[in-house]
């Protein structure tokens, strides 16, 4: 029998996630604030509350596509009824909140999934399997996009610290820095600076920042939203005398070239990537077969940390906690 799955937040993303939900699962529920983002749908399925869609619907799975500051607490309260979540990212925008999570987590029986699909592309997964076992001497990352005053007025909730909870690094570049921690392992601290370049008139957040990350497996990750346009996302990490580049599709291990593709096309808009179908699949086969999710509350946490420890920095080397 199909997943009966549910969508909370039909913006952007939510409509990807709905496609995926209604090809793999049951789509029996979709829940907007803003009612005119719901008309595709039969009016039956159609909530403007959250907390009485899962009441009344009681789905095995729920998405939550929504802005940043909402996750929290539509995790908990998800968790609490025994209802399996996959949570876009970020897991969260506060300290305090990662606690509550893992405390919902914890208690409930059901499973918390969070979306970083890129860790499901074909030429990271090559890259993760050729590290296994090996140490990561150290790396580096970089995001150079644009996002201009247009994108920031788009969405109410963009743009500012108490609903996005940053900028370019809680939201263009998380994917990117996530894959880093994924492959390079936890830093225990960390030497930051943000700034806000270019985009000062439209958004009290930072377009652009850089991270120093200490520990076993160093790295440095640059980004920025001030780029003339979006450039390709590049990762080059050092092992044992290898140096392994990472350029989208192109993997180049000491110079020798591999190509991949993935097995999904993509949906949406082009920076979402192809990793949804995959990674949206995987969850709900771990529901329906009882596997772990691997990317689960604390592994979703882990960027949210390094991000908050960047924001906090100013400047001075502080511990990631
Ligand atoms: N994984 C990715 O590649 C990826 C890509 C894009 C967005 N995202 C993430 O997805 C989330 C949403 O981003 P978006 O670009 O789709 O934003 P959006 O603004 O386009 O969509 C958000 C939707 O949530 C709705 N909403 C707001 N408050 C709500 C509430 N209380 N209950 C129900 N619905 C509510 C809004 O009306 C809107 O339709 C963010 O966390 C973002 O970072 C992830």
């Amino acid at each position: 029998m199909k997943l009966r799955c549910a969508v909370v937040g039909h913006g952007g993303i939510g409509k990807v996630h709905a496609r995926i939900a209604a090809k793999y699962g049951e789509l029996c529920a979709v829940c907007d604030v803003d009612e005119g983002k719901l008309e595709s749908f039969e009016p039956s399925i159609r909530y403007t509350d959250y907390k009485t869609m899962l009441d009344e619907v009681r789905p095995d799975v729920v998405h939550i596509c929504t802005p940043h500051y909402l996750h929290a607490d539509m995790v908990i309260e998800a968790l609490g009824r025994g209802i399996n979540v996959l949570c876009e990212k970020p897991l969260c925008i506060k300290r305090e909140d990662i606690d509550r999570i893992l405390e919902a987590e914890r208690q409930s029986g059901a499973m918390l999934g969070v979306c970083m699909q890129n860790r499901y592309n074909a030429a990271n997964l090559f890259v993760k399997e050729h590290l296994e076992g090996k140490k990561v001497d150290n790396a580096s990352g970089t995001v150079f996009w644009h996002r201009d005053a247009a994108y920031y007025a788009s969405g109410e909730w963009r743009g500012k610290w108490e609903t996005e909870g940053g900028g370019v690094l809680i939201n263009q570049a998380l994917h990117t820095l996530d894959l880093l921690i994924w492959l390079c392992g936890e830093p225990s601290a960390i030497t930051a600076a943000i700034s806000t370049l270019t985009l000062a008139e439209s958004i009290e957040v930072e377009d652009t920042a850089t991270l120093v990350c200490h520990g076993e497996s160093p790295f440095i990750f640059s980004a920025t939203n001030c780029s003339a346009r979006d450039c390709p996302v590049e990762l080059t990490l050092f092992s044992g005398g290898e140096c392994i580049k990472v350029l989208s599709r192109d993997v180049l291990v000491s110079g020798e070239l591999h190509h991949f593709e993935d097995a999904y096309k993509p949906l949406g808009k082009v920076c979402y990537g192809s990793g949804h179908e995959a990674l949206i699949t995987d969850f709900y086969d771990c529901i329906e077969n009882g596997r772990h999710f691997a990317i689960d509350g604390s592994e979703g946490a882990k960027v949210v940390k390094v991000i908050l420890g960047a924001y906090e920095s100013n400047g001075k080397k502080i511990e990631i906690k």
